[in-house]
């Protein structure tokens, strides 16, 4: 709970624990522009670790980790190919147009996954007419496909294609250990393939700010002066990044938690008369409902919800979106799905 609320509308919406409050306020701090915090640095060295990468960047988002990522990697003018419904695409502002002056390729996928052949067809030929093609981003794991986890399999063709047409792989990775918890196997084993991941500290991880970059040293030395450009340059923020230390400890055992408590929910509201999703479709952390059949819009179903006291997102007219998380204990779930069917059976029995 979280103010009394059961709190199912993102991962983000974490509060930092004890042990984390503890940690921030003794955290030993110094100018980190000048590379002189000694818990960021800890920090970065811990997050290089656990991605299997040279270095690591401590920087303040997800959308800023995306943004430096390819601002880095990519000149004006050049382009980048996306799965057509990813974050960086839709939901950062567009920073890759505005601050880093590329265009975009959209690509369909499946459920997050893009097909190589299409991602292939989509990469520009060497014409004086035509953009270059600098970056393939992969979103891992998918939001806007309901957490879905991209296979190691598909990654492996990408970074081949990759290779072979001399293009760099970014990896929007702001919930790669949910993907590293259902694949089970270790960040690092995700990461290999692409030259530069991005992952948040916040959402699952719990940390009340803070997402990391990690890639090759080339890679982030230019990155923390991209950093440094568009403003994030910290300072003292190892008060931040004592925080984020303890976010990164005994992080599988928390996500498979919440994924466990993603599939019962989802075991539940099956059952619901009126409401519609297929459990098979829960991969992590995040259950999609469809209202429709109760003739209620989603906004109305998460208002008439919020106001028993349980959060959840609408994503789009009849849609809903629910995250499991660190603050959504074992027995909010059941709790949730009763609230859920007592509600649908007064929506049901008021439209009869
Ligand atoms: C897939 C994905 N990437 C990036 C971000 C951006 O993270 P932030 O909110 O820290 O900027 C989010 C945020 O929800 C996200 O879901």
């Amino acid at each position: 709970m979280i103010d009394g609320r059961i709190e199912l509308r993102s991962d983000t919406m974490t509060q930092p624990n004890a042990r984390m409050r503890e940690a921030m306020s003794g955290a030993a701090v110094g100018d980190d522009v000048c590379g002189e915090d000694p818990t960021i640095n800890a920090l970065e060295e811990k997050a290089a670790r656990v991605s299997g990468k040279e270095a690591a960047l401590f920087v303040a988002s997800g959308t800023m980790g995306n943004l430096v990522s390819l601002l880095a990697q990519t000149r004006p003018g050049q382009e980048i190919i996306a799965e057509e419904n990813c974050h960086i695409l839709s939901h950062e502002c567009g920073g890759y147009a505005r601050l880093g002056g590329l265009t975009a390729s959209p690509v369909p996928s499946r459920r997050g996954v893009m097909d190589p052949a299409m991602v292939e067809s989509r990469i520009r030929e060497d014409d004086i007419h035509q953009p270059r093609t600098a970056v393939i981003c992969i979103e891992n794991t998918h939001n806007e496909a309901g957490g879905a986890v991209v296979p190691l399999g598909n990654l492996r063709e990408l970074r081949a294609l990759a290779d072979t047409r001399g293009l760099r792989i970014h990896m929007d990775g702001a919930r790669i250990f949910n993907a590293a918890a259902a694949l089970g196997v270790s960040v690092d084993k995700i990461a290999e393939f692409v030259d530069s991941v991005t992952f948040c500290l916040s959402k699952g991880l719990g940390a009340p700010v803070g997402a990391i970059v990690a890639g090759s040293a080339s890679f982030i030395e230019e990155a923390r002066r991209v950093r440094k450009l568009v403003g994030g340059g910290m300072r003292q923020a190892g008060v931040l990044a004592a925080a984020g230390l303890i976010a990164l400890d005994g992080v599988r055992d928390r996500l498979e938690r919440d994924h466990r408590n993603a599939t019962r929910l989802a075991e539940c509201v099956r059952e619901i008369r009126g409401l519609r999703l297929d459990p098979d479709d829960v991969q992590t952390n995040m259950v999609y409902v469809d209202v429709s059949a109760l003739g209620i819009s989603a906004s109305g179903f998460a208002q008439e919800c919020a106001s028993r006291l349980v959060n959840l997102l609408p994503v789009g007219p009849t849609r809903i979106r629910m995250v499991t998380h660190q603050d959504v204990d074992d027995a909010e779930v059941p709790l949730a799905a009763s609230i859920f069917a007592d509600l649908a059976e007064t929506i049901m029995a008021s439209t009869r």
